[in-house]
């Protein structure tokens, strides 16, 4: 399974998915990396497993439509069959999701429907939450609402943030490539 994983930011689960595939826990191959932060760490750990970059400047183009398309004709060349979005912080337009239907999935760290968007984890502990979690979904056209693939529950360390996040981070590494090898090979039912 040709897969591109398409991140803003540090990149952790995409390294994960890397790893995983290497570990051979995953039957996928990381055709290329797509990034809208050309500085991202990202790009630096896709370098260091020799994986391709495409990074692109979101307001150097007239619309999102514009760069989707772009993106596309690059997915296309490398015969990419899946989107997996780490960390991408843009939302998916209507030319991707016509292009990939069905084909680009998220993670997100809360239970979802609970704390889309921003900063799920900082909403989670201004909330008060005992338990928040990792969700895996399909991406629709709005944020963070696609049908969900997997869930796990993470329990909140009172007061302290950045333990709280480790704890997310580390589920995330392990549910997100439990989910992939379980949707590529069909194992997963949705309910909708
Ligand atoms: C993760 O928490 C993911 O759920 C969210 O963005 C974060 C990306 O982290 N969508 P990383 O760049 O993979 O380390």
């Amino acid at each position: 399974t040709k897969i591109a994983v398409f991140a803003s930011g540090s990149g952790s689960n995409f390294q994960a998915i890397q790893q995983a595939i290497e570990d051979g826990k995953l039957d996928a191959r990381i055709e290329i990396v797509v990034t809208d932060k050309p500085d991202a760490y990202v790009v630096k750990r896709a370098g260091n497993f020799n994986i391709a970059v495409f990074s692109f400047v979101a307001k150097q183009y007239a619309s999102k439509a514009d760069y989707e398309q772009e993106i596309i004709d690059t997915l296309k060349e490398h015969e990419v069959d899946w989107i997996i979005l780490a960390g991408y912080m843009r939302l998916i337009g209507s030319t991707l999701l016509s292009a990939f239907s069905n084909r680009i999935v998220n993670i997100h760290p809360s239970l979802l429907p609970s704390f889309p968007g921003k900063d799920a984890i900082g909403q989670a502990m201004e909330h008060g939450v005992k338990v928040t979690g990792v969700t895996v979904h399909f991406v629709d056209e709005g944020m963070d609402t696609g049908p969900i693939l997997s869930q796990a529950a993470v329990e909140v360390v009172d007061g302290d943030r950045s333990a709280t996040e480790a704890r997310i981070h580390a589920v995330e590494h392990e549910l997100y490539t439990s989910t992939l090898q379980k949707l590529f090979k069909n194992e997963i039912k949705l309910v909708h």
